[in-house]
């Protein structure tokens, strides 16, 4: 059975996630023309895809910074020094939760338990887990990020 039959039989959720994971990987992010393409190729009311979209924090209907931040917002890293660290972050940044910094070299997120309780506090780096954190460690992987990205410009 094809992937369009299923989607328009309904019902096949998890198929609808990974086209939409794949067109975000594809484009960086959901604009409204790729959704107004996935919805005229599967057959479904652009509305339910938006109401997916918005309902799920990993999809993102603007564009991204080439750095993904994602500081886990559960609680054995909250409770491990994560809201020091999220102040840091937004700080450092001067951005809040679900932005995007004006030269388009971060975003910030905020995600649940990535599975690294063990080894809070965590978050996603460009969706590679980073554990045991600390503001001087979360300093220098900025300034590693921010001369990386200033080495590459010149
Ligand atoms: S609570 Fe943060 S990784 Fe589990």
């Amino acid at each position: 059975m094809s992937e369009r039959t299923n989607l328009m039989e309904g019902g096949k959720d998890e198929i609808l996630l990974n086209v939409l994971h794949r067109a975000q990987e594809k484009h960086g992010y959901l604009s409204e023309s790729v959704l107004k393409k996935i919805s005229s190729k599967y057959s479904i009311p652009i509305a339910k895809l938006y109401g997916v979209v918005k309902f799920y924090t990993m999809f993102h209907t603007e564009p991204q910074g080439k750095n993904i931040i994602e500081i886990c917002g559960s609680p054995s890293c909250v409770l491990n020094n994560g809201i020091s660290l999220e102040q840091f972050l937004k700080s450092e940044l001067k951005i809040k939760i679900g932005e995007t910094t004006q030269d388009k070299l971060f975003s910030l997120y905020k995600t649940s338990c990535i599975g690294c309780c063990d080894e809070a506090p965590a978050m996603l780096l460009n969706r590679k887990p980073c554990t045991r954190l600390t503001i001087d460690s979360l300093k220098a992987t900025i300034e590693n990020l921010r001369k990386e990205a200033g080495e590459k410009k010149e």
